[in-house]
């Protein structure tokens, strides 16, 4: 049974080791859309207040009670830390009173293990981009402890842009779906925004000129003009943010050879990153992998298939057990 809690998604689900999902439950908190951004405070209140109500209903759907569960597993880090506490506080309380194991998983891992669930024979090496509101990485998987980050961001992540530029044309929170929606009528090359490292041997990512880009230019329209070309506007922002994630992941992977690249995170829902890295994986002939759409956001489906090896391994963690928000990938 494996919670996820790091943010502003309460979500509860049962898994077995073959990646079967038995149920996937995520209680989403539209509150944070009247902020334009995720209040940690307000997010660990409900997730205290959902985390009992939903555990409840996973058992109740798949007829199982706490006594058949074989181990609990949660994300420990990266995210808010009072969110993370929650689940980390109330999973370690079940491990101790069913005196079962209790896993310990990286959230952004967990991203990456959203993809084994449809593709459970999966195995690295290969490489990963993974994209999501606080994270834009790109991760040369060896095997599945041993990995390098090969590129990052300076500045903002690449869901962070998404949301920012919403905000910027009113449009809430989380901007990324209702971008990608607006985006798909709109013309691409309407507004010519700066692609930042344009390197070929830099895989970092940084999009804070953009976002200067974009508001110097929307400042310079009137309101009427925005309105009426606000399809060609986010298809424009959309490819300016996806264009070097792909051509960067692409660059590397050519240039280490990699047979397969894997994509995870939030943003890997976006059509344009998905369309996009399928024409040029086909081209290069690089197997690609990218989560159902249902997996990209956050969910604890993802946290238990990342619970799966450790499981099977005896990689347990113990009561001492506590949350951390440090950003990153670092395994525990
Ligand atoms: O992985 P996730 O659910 O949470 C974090 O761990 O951050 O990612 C959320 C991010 C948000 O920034 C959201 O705008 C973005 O993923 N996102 C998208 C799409 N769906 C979600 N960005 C672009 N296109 C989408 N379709
Ligand atoms: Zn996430």
């Amino acid at each position: 049974m494996a919670f996820e809690t790091s943010c502003d998604d309460t979500s509860v689900a049962i898994i077995d080791t073959k990646y079967n999902v038995k149920t996937n439950l995520i209680s989403s908190q539209p509150i944070h859309n009247e902020y334009g951004g995720v209040v940690p405070e307000l997010a660990s209140r409900l997730h205290l207040k959902n985390i009992m109500y939903l555990s409840q209903q996973a058992l109740s759907e798949t007829a199982l009670t706490f006594h058949d569960i074989d181990a609990f597993a949660v994300s420990v880090n990266p995210g808010l830390i009072g969110s993370l506490l929650v689940g980390v506080s109330f999973v370690k309380s079940l491990a101790y009173s069913s005196a079962k194991p209790l896993i310990a998983v990286n959230h952004i891992v967990g991203h990456v293990y959203a993809n084994y669930i449809n593709n459970p024979e999966l195995q690295p090496p290969y490489l990963a981009l993974i994209v999501s509101g606080g994270h834009s990485e790109l991760v040369d998987f060896k095997t599945t402890d041993e990995f390098e980050v090969v590129g990052r961001t300076r500045d903002d992540a690449a869901g962070e842009a998404f949301d920012k530029t919403a905000k910027l044309l009113s449009l809430g929170y989380p901007g990324g779906p209702a971008i990608d929606r607006l985006a798909e009528f709109g013309d691409p090359q309407f507004v010519d925004f700066p692609r930042a490292l344009k390197r070929n041997d830099d895989y970092d990512f940084s999009f804070s000129g953009l976002k200067t880009a974009i508001i110097n230019y929307l400042s310079q329209k009137e309101a009427d003009f925005i309105e009426k070309n606000v399809h060609n506007i986010t298809a424009s922002v959309q490819a300016a943010i996806v264009d070097p994630l792909v051509k960067k992941t692409i660059n590397y992977a050519k240039k280490t050879n990699q047979k397969r690249i894997v994509v995870a995170g939030g943003v890997s829902a976006n059509r344009y990153l998905r369309n996009k890295m399928n024409d040029l994986c086909k081209k290069n002939k690089i197997e690609l992998f990218v989560p159902p759409l249902r997996l990209c956001m956050d969910n604890a489906a993802m946290i238990g298939a990342a619970a799966v090896d450790k499981y099977l391994s005896g990689n347990f963690a113990d009561l001492t057990l506590n949350a951390f928000s440090t950003k990153g990938l670092r395994l525990i």
